[in-house]
């Protein structure tokens, strides 16, 4: 579990909270009584609830007292928990039970889905959206960067930090369990400024884990300067001047 930083998470809100957004068009819920927005970080995708559904009663639960501190912060009306999505209980269970952007930092995801959809209503829904871009250029260039003799040793967690599972994967999970199962991958194209963008994209999330595994700013800086140099020629720049930097996420929603 990596240190988060809520404020360098929030450098590009309107890029991570687009899949809130696309997430929530597609939940066929009239008036859902009570949401739980469970790994809500700093409250973006939680407030999207609010505005989508005003007379829910919505909860934010995330695991960093970082991303709550802020949450309230930003959004003082809202409800904010500190608490493991893994283990959390809804009592009385809610009508939905949304998580965008946090599956992919917990393992066991057929257990956790279980115990997810345990905690809905006999007609609630399961919204859920993680990262897919594990066979990107970027992704790959991240682990065999951990590989070089100078980092790998203290790598191992690191590499282990996430997990990602196939569509087909979360189908045959939930088709037994729910009415009906959606699933679809988009694609985002975010423009960046140029290569470095996509380190700073990163630094916040994805590569959060291997940072941490490091002992110094020092040594933080090598390793991103390294990542920079083996990447940057894969995403070239655009007459614009800008870079576009391919994100492909999975979606899905189970209905009970
Ligand atoms: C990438 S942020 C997503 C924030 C927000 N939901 C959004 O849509 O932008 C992932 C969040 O998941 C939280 N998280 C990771 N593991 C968790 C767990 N087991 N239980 C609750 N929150 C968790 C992290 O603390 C972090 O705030």
């Amino acid at each position: 579990m990596p240190q988060w930083d809520a404020d360098l998470y929030l450098q590009f809100a309107s890029e991570r909270t687009q899949p809130v957004f696309d997430l929530l068009n597609r939940i066929h819920l009239r008036q859902p009584r009570r949401i739980a927005d469970l790994g809500c970080g700093p409250g973006n995708s939680t407030e999207a609830l609010r505005r989508h559904w005003p007379e829910s009663s919505v909860v934010g639960v995330d695991l960093s007292a970082e991303m709550i501190r802020k949450a309230r912060q930003d959004y003082p009306a809202g409800t904010w928990m500190i608490g493991d999505a893994t283990t959390w209980r809804a009592d009385p269970p809610v009508d939905l039970v949304f998580s965008n952007a946090m599956l992919q930092w917990v393992p066991h995801h057929a257990a956790v889905c279980r115990h997810l959809l345990d905690q809905i209503t006999p007609e609630g829904v399961l919204a859920v959206q993680v990262p897919a871009h594990y066979d990107s250029v970027l992704h790959r260039e991240i682990i065999e960067l951990s590989r070089d003799p100078a980092w790998d040793a203290r790598m191992h967690q690191a590499r282990r930090a996430l997990t990602n599972e196939s569509p087909g994967f979360y189908y045959d999970l939930l088709a037994p369990l729910a009415k009906r199962v959606d699933l679809w991958e988009t694609t985002y194209y975010h423009v960046l400024p140029g290569p470095e963008g996509v380190v700073r994209w990163f630094r916040a999330t994805g590569l959060r884990p291997f940072l941490d595994a490091l002992d110094s700013d020092q040594e933080r800086s090598r390793f991103e300067a390294s990542l920079l140099k083996r990447y940057s020629t894969s995403y070239p720049r655009r007459p614009s001047g800008s870079i576009l930097f391919p994100f492909r996420r999975l979606f899905f929603v189970a209905y009970r």
